[in-house]
């Protein structure tokens, strides 16, 4: 297996049940986002709650991550009203694109897959933005006690910001589409 997998590496498919045979085979150390693929993603999706995309490594076939959409909008407080009250712009809350979920599985960490799943994100916000008012992407990032596992570096990482801090559990983050 390659060190770095590449986007022509990879085919995306929207979730469909005709996938469903497959997604017992996805294994994550964040049980929870396993789980979440198997039991609820398509159940989510036909009750149009989220949208999920699956990653399959082309040279074997292999799913190898997912990552499930959705909606949002975000309350300005803090700094970031501060900042969009001096831009002149006043409204309580703006709109975002939600990652909802996103996993990477065990057997492909660290290979450039999640950085290429942010980037789709994006693509996938710019497209919204061209016909519907989008300014930002957010997510919850999942906190782990071990750092390898921590998925807040990740995000930092790639620009995000973190929206407000929180003790345990998920932490709020978000990326601005327009602001470099
Ligand atoms: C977070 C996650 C998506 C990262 O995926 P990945 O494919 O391993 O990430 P990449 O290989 O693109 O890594 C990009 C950079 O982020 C850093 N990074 C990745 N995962 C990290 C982690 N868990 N902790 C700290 N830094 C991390 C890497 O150091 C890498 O930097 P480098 O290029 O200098 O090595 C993956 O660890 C995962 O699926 N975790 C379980 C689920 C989860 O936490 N999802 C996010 C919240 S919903």
């Amino acid at each position: 297996m390659p060190k770095e997998i590449k986007r022509d590496d990879i085919i995306i498919l929207k979730l469909i049940a005709g996938h469903k045979p497959l997604l017992s085979s996805f294994k994550s150390y964040e049980k929870e986002l396993a789980d979440f693929l198997q039991e609820d993603a398509l159940d989510n999706q036909d009750k149009s709650i989220s949208t999920t995309y699956l990653w399959f490594y082309k040279p074997t076939g292999e799913l190898v991550a997912y990552m499930s959409v959705l909606t949002d909008a975000i309350n300005l407080q803090g700094n970031l009203k501060s900042y969009f009250r001096k831009a002149g712009i006043m409204y309580k809350s703006l709109p975002a694109l939600k990652i909802g979920r996103l996993c990477v599985s065990d057997a492909y960490l660290h290979k450039g897959i999640g950085t290429l799943m942010i980037e789709f994100a994006i693509i996938i916000a710019e497209k919204i933005r061209k016909d519907v008012g989008l300014r930002f992407i957010t997510t919850d990032a999942k906190r782990n006690t071990d750092p390898d596992k921590d998925s807040l570096h990740f995000y930092k990482k790639l620009g995000f910001e973190v929206l407000r801090e929180r003790e345990k559990g998920t932490l709020p983050m978000y990326k601005d589409l327009i602001k470099k």
